[in-house]
């Protein structure tokens, strides 16, 4: 029955248009956004992508370089609205309509006509600051330009456009249709208007903002990272098991999950990247990073995602 329905979801994909919908209270602002275009279909770009055609019901473009990772976003969209829809969450109308908005491409160019971008590439400056710099020249001179990065500058990305007043930060939380927060992070140029409809946005979707200056790894990485980095070096000196860390987080102060189960949930190299703008940016050597975290890094043991992290998930 669930194979049926799954059919009826990619039958109504094909007739994807970029309408606005008269119901979303995102198109009533001053800046009415239409269209979303997402870059990175990633765990991260693809939960902003769910909650941006299921809650905010704006039709949303979801782009990435490898169409693999395209084919394999839809096929999660799909098996999640099948979720819901079996938990009598949401209706099978509501969940065809949903997957009605999804559309996906593997260029930047097919973005042209998306109103407001949200950048969830991997965590890497030359990467980020080539996408942002290609949509600059690609959007609408109007297109507000998001980052989902977890601690890289938003002044620098920005930087790379000749539009620094309409690039931003936002930072959701994975996984992001549970996650209730968004880290609104202003870059040194962005104008007030772009924050206030950035706010719209993030609320439209059912989320609480913060508001956080363009510091290293923000407010929620700053604090988290060297956590977790300092849960890696107590495995990597052999002070402990894996497991008994773990354990010892989640029933000794009550964590939903251990520093190390989070670490694999986040991706390892995504850890690495932000100890490493931690520790670059702020020449503080307590945010070095572990050099094991490094090691499995290295070896491609990037956690859940791959299979294989600090646990081993095959
Ligand atoms: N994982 C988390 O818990 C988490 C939480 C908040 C924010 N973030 C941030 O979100 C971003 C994505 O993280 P993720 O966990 O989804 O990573 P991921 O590795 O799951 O996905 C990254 C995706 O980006 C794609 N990509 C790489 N270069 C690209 C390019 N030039 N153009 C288009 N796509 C490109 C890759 O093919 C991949 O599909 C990072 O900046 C990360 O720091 C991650």
């Amino acid at each position: 029955m669930l194979a049926i329905k799954n059919q009826a979801l990619r039958s109504s994909f094909k007739g994807t248009s970029y309408r606005a919908l008269s119901t979303s209270p995102v198109s009533k602002t001053a800046n009415p956004i239409k269209c979303v275009g997402v870059i990175g279909s990633g765990q991260m770009g693809l939960g902003i992508a769910y909650v941006t055609a299921n809650v905010t019901k704006l039709p949303v473009v979801l782009m990435d370089i490898n169409k693999e990772q395209t084919e394999k976003g839809l096929k999660f969209i799909d098996r999640l609205l099948l979720k819901d829809v079996a938990k009598q969450k949401i209706t099978q109308e509501h969940a065809e309509e949903t997957r009605a908005r999804f559309s996906t491409t593997n260029t930047l160019e097919s973005l042209s006509d998306a109103d407001f971008l949200i950048e969830a590439a991997s965590e890497n400056l030359n990467i980020k600051s080539a996408i942002f710099r290609n949509l600059d020249t690609i959007c609408k001179p109007e297109a507000i330009l998001a980052t989902n990065t977890s601690s890289i500058s938003i002044t620098k990305i920005a930087a790379a456009t000749k539009r620094p007043e309409k690039v931003i930060g936002m930072h959701f939380m994975n996984p992001v249709p549970v996650m209730k927060l968004v880290e609104i992070i202003p870059g040194l140029a962005t104008c007030p208007e772009v924050l206030e409809t950035t706010r719209t946005l993030a609320t439209s979707m059912g989320k609480t903002c913060t508001v956080v200056k363009d510091i290293p790894g923000f407010v929620a990485n700053r604090l988290l990272m060297p956590y977790i980095n300092e849960a890696v070096m107590l495995l990597e000196c052999e002070f402990a098991s894996a497991e008994d860390i773990d354990i010892t987080m989640k029933l000794g102060t009550n964590m939903p999950m251990g520093p190390l189960t989070l670490a694999d949930f986040i991706g390892l190299d995504t850890c690495l990247a932000i100890m490493k703008v931690l520790h670059e940016n702020t020449g503080d050597s307590k945010y070095r990073p572990a050099v094991l975290l490094q090691k499995y890094v290295d070896a491609g043991w990037m956690g859940k995602k791959s299979g294989r992290g600090i646990y081993n998930y095959k």
